[in-house]
């Protein structure tokens, strides 16, 4: 199996965040970096007060062992996680895990994990009491993968080695002029203040009340940036009175706070002192958010016009209080340091001020929430999933406060965001958001759209009986409230639920009874609709040429609206009914178009099966070469996703391609190991892959003999999944391509390869259609198609190349 890590790259970037050079720590550095490189050692956990420089260090000393881990660095950030998150689920989304199909979390990472070999570097762990149990659970299993963690405490783990991190050096009280200058401390006091003033120099007239700044901050390397922020208006010596007299207040406070916090609280809170009230005022606000804001957001909650944000914003920066950094989209984003952003919360709350601004704070990233899912299945889908997913640290602190505050809120901006949660795979974080909403208050309409959306992602993870529970539920409640579009929405989504399950006539009525509801206001559903959903079940349970009506008026439904994903869907589906009739060419035309927007908006299962298809287009049209690269793709892509329905999938292709290129017992095994992981999941094949599957064992069997193709089958019932996955996956392409693939029968579609084998029964067109369930017109059709494919133009003679092929 592939175990390369996702995007060793996202790493990489995350780490450049700090890329300031770090000023007085070799010393740290090399001893932390020669733990790191002790193959005794397997966790390491930097530990120190807040802004003493633990994140800094360590992602230093990660960048520059990089090249060491085979898989590079993995860096997650996780001070933006609210205390009762698993740790699991932000390393998950770091290595680019999506819980697709997967309640369980844990495990997947850990499987991801077990072979890798890379450094994993867990940013601020104090506050999230499961990251111990978590670290520990992956030294189990893991070999090759090192551990660092920042913390303001360590873990309590066995295995952890502390590196309890000191701050930096400060100089001696009245010490020389050079012992000044050298210190590590009055050295960044230095750079940050010429980063403010060009010309600022510690010279023999300051360096002592620089020196005895640097004493007072405790070497404290925040604290210091603050100070020396300030002295663009404030000369050392002056700055040093203030701060004393802050000092001393603190003094006097409560006498627990340690000697290094009271330092930085002394600075903070004179650096505020410093500031105009608005300016302040600003700051606290900005503790509401989690992982930064832009500036529309800011000007939002604050209430301000956005110039004057921003000009607050730049004299904050100015400060070194806040960060801004540049989003993707080239507009700018602010953040706080974390010590920073508890600060200014902490202020907000003494203030008084603090529900106000949350409240403004959820209100606001609820519009956020609703604008984007309106716009979600449109032109600018890209754009709004790229935008939710920047604000996701902000929509999960809204969350957070509204299940607590308001819950009505809560509910509203938990429905507004369930598309989101389930077209970007945040399938156990969206159900969990949902069922607390859902477990408040709240209006009708929106607890039956989170019903609803928690039902849609329960389906997708395969969780069949909760999934119609909550479909269920939302539909009495539309119902109840003659909420037309939710009655159609849940209608919808319960035919889907009863296709995947294999109960096609279930199925067809919730979708007859969502069709007339849905024509009402043709609310776009997403990937999904009643219209198209009816051609899909006539594609895998009826027959395919029924099924080009309703998803070509799908199609177009999808283009008028923009909705990317919906089109690339129906010329998927399109394609697969035409290859099923046995329009190879045309097929192969609309799954390319499919497969290209998929790409285009990355969509990671549409690309699994576009590919598929067109690699079983490609075998069936004889072109082995154009087949494998397919193929193996799919295989792989499934494998790494652990999606389980398309492993499958993929392996019943792959013995389609097998059948036909000489490899005829690895066709039967494959289908035999398909077949078990199928019953396995509980994922029957329809009519339309069983069809598939049945021209390849037969085939198979007629070049095996009887007797081998039943020690194949038993061969291949036994076998392995990762074993049949591997044995795929190393398939060549055959030395003479087409050897094995005379047969003229080759080129019929399985449905026509059905009716040519009730021919050779010797059934009339009638007796055929109602075997096969058909119209007459229906089977007439495909009878000609046989004829003209065999190059024949009687029942006989195209029987007698049946006979001939072995195909009855
Ligand atoms: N050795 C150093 N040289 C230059 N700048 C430093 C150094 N150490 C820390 N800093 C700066 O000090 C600030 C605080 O450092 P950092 O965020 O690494 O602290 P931390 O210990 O991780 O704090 P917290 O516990 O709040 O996460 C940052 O702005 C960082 O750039
Ligand atoms: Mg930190």
């Amino acid at each position: 199996m592939d175990h390369r890590l996702a995007s060793p790259q996202q790493a990489g970037s995350k780490l450049s965040v700090n890329a300031a050079a770090l000023i007085g720590r070799e010393t740290d550095a090399q001893a932390l970096t020669a733990l790191l490189s002790d193959p005794a050692v397997s966790l390491v956990t930097v530990t120190g007060p807040g802004g003493v420089g633990k994140t800094s260090l360590a992602s230093h000393v990660a960048r520059t062992l990089t090249p060491a881990f085979r898989d590079g660095v993995c860096m997650v950030l996780l001070a933006p996680l609210r205390p009762d998150t698993p740790a699991e689920t932000e390393v998950a989304r770091a290595l680019g895990l999506r819980d697709s199909t997967s309640r369980d979390v844990l495990p997947r990472v850990l499987s991801r994990l077990e072979r890798a070999h890379l450094l994993l570097l867990l940013d601020n762990a104090e506050h999230l009491p499961q990251t111990g149990p978590f670290v520990s659970a992956l030294l189990d299993v893991v070999e090759n993968v090192r551990v660092l963690v920042t913390s303001r405490t360590p873990l309590g783990l066995s295995r952890e080695q502390e590196f309890a991190l000191g701050a930096l050096p400060v100089p001696r009280l009245g010490g020389t002029f050079q012992e000044v200058q050298t210190a590590a401390s009055v050295q960044l006091f230095q750079r940050r203040a010429k980063a403010v003033k060009r010309d600022f120099e510690v010279r023999l007239d300051n360096a002592q009340a620089v020196a005895e700044i640097c004493a007072r901050l405790d070497g404290l390397p925040l604290a210091i940036e603050l100070a020396a922020a300030r002295v663009r208006v404030l000369p050392p010596a002056m700055m040093l009175g203030h701060l004393h007299s802050t000092l001393e207040l603190l003094t006097g406070g409560p006498g627990d706070r340690p000697e290094r916090q009271r330092s930085l609280r002394a600075t903070l809170e004179w650096s505020e002192q410093l500031l105009e009230p608005e300016q302040r005022r600003l700051l606290w606000t900005l503790g509401v958010f989690a992982q930064g804001a832009s500036l529309a957001s800011i000007s939002a909650v604050a209430g301000l016009p956005a110039h004057v944000a921003l000009e607050q914003l730049e004299t904050l920066a100015r400060h070194g209080l806040i960060r801004v950094m540049t989003g993707p989209d080239g507009d700018g984003r602010f953040d706080l340091l974390e010590i920073i952003r508890e600060f200014a919360l902490e202020r907000l709350v003494q203030q008084g001020d603090g529900d106000s601004i949350h409240q403004r704070h959820a209100r606001h990233f609820l519009s956020f929430a609703v604008k984007a899912d309106a716009d979600l299945w449109g032109a600018r889908q890209h754009e709004v999933l790229s935008a939710l997913e920047r604000e996701h640290g902000n929509l999960r602190a809204a969350l957070t406060w509204a299940l607590q505050h308001d819950q009505n809120l809560a509910l509203d901006l938990a429905a507004a965001l369930g598309n989101f949660w389930s077209v970007h795979g945040h399938f156990a974080e969206g159900r969990q958001w949902l069922e607390r909403a859902l477990d408040g208050e709240g209006s009708a309409e929106s607890r039956a759209r989170a019903l609803c959306a928690a039902g849609e992602m329960a389906r997708m993870q395969g969780d069949h009986e909760q999934a119609e529970r909550l479909l269920s539920a939302s539909l009495t409640l539309a119902r109840d409230h003659a909420d037309v579009g939710g009655m159609a929405a849940a209608l919808n989504l319960l035919g889907v639920l009863a296709h995947n399950a294999a109960r096609p006539d279930e199925a067809r009525a919730f979708l007859n009874e969502a069709l007339p509801l849905w024509e009402v206001e043709r609310r776009d559903l997403g990937r999904t609709s009643p219209l198209f959903n009816l051609g899909r079940l006539s594609l895998y349970w009826g027959e395919p040429h029924d099924a080009v009506e309703p998803l070509s008026r799908a199609l177009a439904f999808w283009r008028t609206s923009g909705n990317t994903h919906g089109v690339a869907y129906a010329l998927y589906s399109l394609g697969r009914a035409l290859l099923d009739i046995g329009d190879t060419g045309q097929a192969q035309h609309l799954l390319r178009e499919s497969l290209d927007l998929r790409r285009a908006i990355g969509d990671e299962r549409g690309i699994i099966a576009s590919q598929t298809a067109l690699g079983l287009s490609a075998v069936m049209g004889g072109e082995f070469r154009e087949a494998l690269p397919l193929l193996s793709d799919a295989l792989t892509r499934s494998v790494r996703l652990g999606h389980r329905r398309n492993i499958a999938e993929s392996l019943e292709d792959y013995a389609a391609y097998a059948a036909r290129a000489g490899s005829a017992a690895q066709a039967v095994r494959w289908c035999a190991a398909a077949r078990n992981l199928r019953a396995m999941i509980g994922a029957p094949a329809a009519p339309l892959d069983e069809r598939q599957v049945a021209v390849t064992l037969s085939r198979a069997r007629q070049s095996l003999g009887g007797a081998a193709y039943e020690r194949e089958m038993r061969a291949g019932t036994l076998l392995d999944l990762d074993a049949a996955i591997q044995d795929a996956l190393s398939l060549r392409v055959p030395a003479a391509p087409g050897v094995q693939s005379g047969p003229s029968t080759f080129r019929l579609s399985p449905r026509e390869l059905e009716v040519l084998r009730l021919l050779a029964e010797g059934r009339s067109n009638r007796e055929v259609a109602q075997k096969l369930t058909l119209s007459e017109k229906t089977v007439a059709r495909h009878v000609e198609n046989v004829f003209n494919k065999l190059g024949v133009h009687s029942r006989a003679s195209a029987v007698a190349i049946a006979i001939r092929e072995g195909l009855v």
